[in-house]
């Protein structure tokens, strides 16, 4: 089990996208699962794989006419902030669940979804499982990561910011020293802060001329600012700890999002083992945002 994305979850976020969506998933994401939700009854039992901290479930709970059972499960540790999610008698969530190895019955689900989770499982046997816990006859619809999306692009640059930040040497290294040295007993020398000083300050103005956005999105320009507030040691020890742990979870996840967006070939393989695992693709499309971008991949169909 991944304790990144669990670490991610505990802090409360209700999509993947962390601040970037304060709100739920709309527009053209929206639409592709409204369509999609048309067609469910009351009747219907939907999985939800990978529902992370359960977006997907809450956008069916604001489909007008939409009133089935759903269920979701990921393999992290969950923490779904929304409390009227989790009070309602027709919603489940299932923490520490495999996608490769679902702990339900055969046959117990009409209907299978997945947003931006899929892509992220052994591929192969997540779909024989889905394909399993499905009725013949029962739908599914996958909307995954497209390695060409607008998605990936500020991904790619936060995470190249993240590995910079992370380098020996580079500006985490030195404001750790800085507050090490700050913190010593008795008077730091002052020729040793002040070159550390000197060196943090020549450090962060080079990423400022390079990628602001991305450097202020890593959340490091936040905690120079707070810990140099601060003025209790211990505390700023405490601070920077915090923010290694979350810089190393955050460079794992945006790893796992970069190697998981799929390819032509990956778009390939995952169609045969739909086809091998007797889930027929009847629509297999590209999500495009209104200005032509691509936003990601959508394929659905029902179990033969
Ligand atoms: C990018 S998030 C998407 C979450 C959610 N579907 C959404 O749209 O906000 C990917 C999720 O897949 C989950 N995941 C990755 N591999 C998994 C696996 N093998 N089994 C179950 N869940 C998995 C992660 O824990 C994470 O919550």
């Amino acid at each position: 089990m991944d304790i990144y994305w669990s670490q991610y979850w505990q802090q409360g976020y209700l999509t993947s996208f962390g601040d970037s969506i304060k709100a739920n998933y709309q527009g053209v994401i929206k639409d592709c699962w409204f369509r999609f939700f048309d067609n469910l009854t009351a009747q219907d039992k939907v999985i939800d794989i990978g529902t992370g901290n359960g977006a997907l479930i809450a956008l069916a709970q604001a489909h007008p006419s939409l009133r089935c059972k759903f269920v979701g499960i990921d393999y992290a540790s969950l923490k779904i902030s929304d409390k009227s999610l989790i009070e309602r008698e027709n919603v489940e969530f299932f923490s520490n669940v495999n996608a490769e190895n679902l702990a339900f019955e055969s046959g117990e689900f009409t209907t299978a979804i997945a947003q931006f989770s899929l892509e992220y499982t052994d591929i192969e046997q997540s779909i024989k499982e889905i394909s399993r816990v499905l009725v013949a006859g029962g739908r599914f619809q996958f909307v995954c990561h497209h390695v060409d999306s607008l998605i990936l692009k500020p991904n790619d640059r936060l995470l190249d910011a993240a590995l910079k930040i992370k380098e020996k040497e580079g500006v985490f290294d030195t404001l750790k020293k800085l507050v090490q040295a700050l913190g010593q007993k008795g008077t730091p020398k002052k020729e040793t802060t002040e070159k550390l000083r000197n060196k943090l300050n020549n450090l962060v103005s080079g990423f400022l001329d390079t990628d602001d956005d991305a450097f202020q999105n890593t959340g490091f320009p936040t905690l120079i600012r707070t810990v140099f507030s601060q003025k209790n040691i211990a505390h700023r020890q405490v601070m920077i700890s915090e923010f290694e742990e979350k810089l190393y979870g955050q460079i794992s996840r945006l790893t796992q999002f970069s190697e998981a967006a799929l390819n032509k070939e990956d778009k390939e393989n995952l169609l045969h083992f739909c086809q091998q695992a007797k889930l027929n693709i009847e629509n297999n499309d590209i999500i495009y945002q209104e200005d032509g971008q691509i936003l990601g991949y959508v394929f659905s169909g029902y179990k033969r």
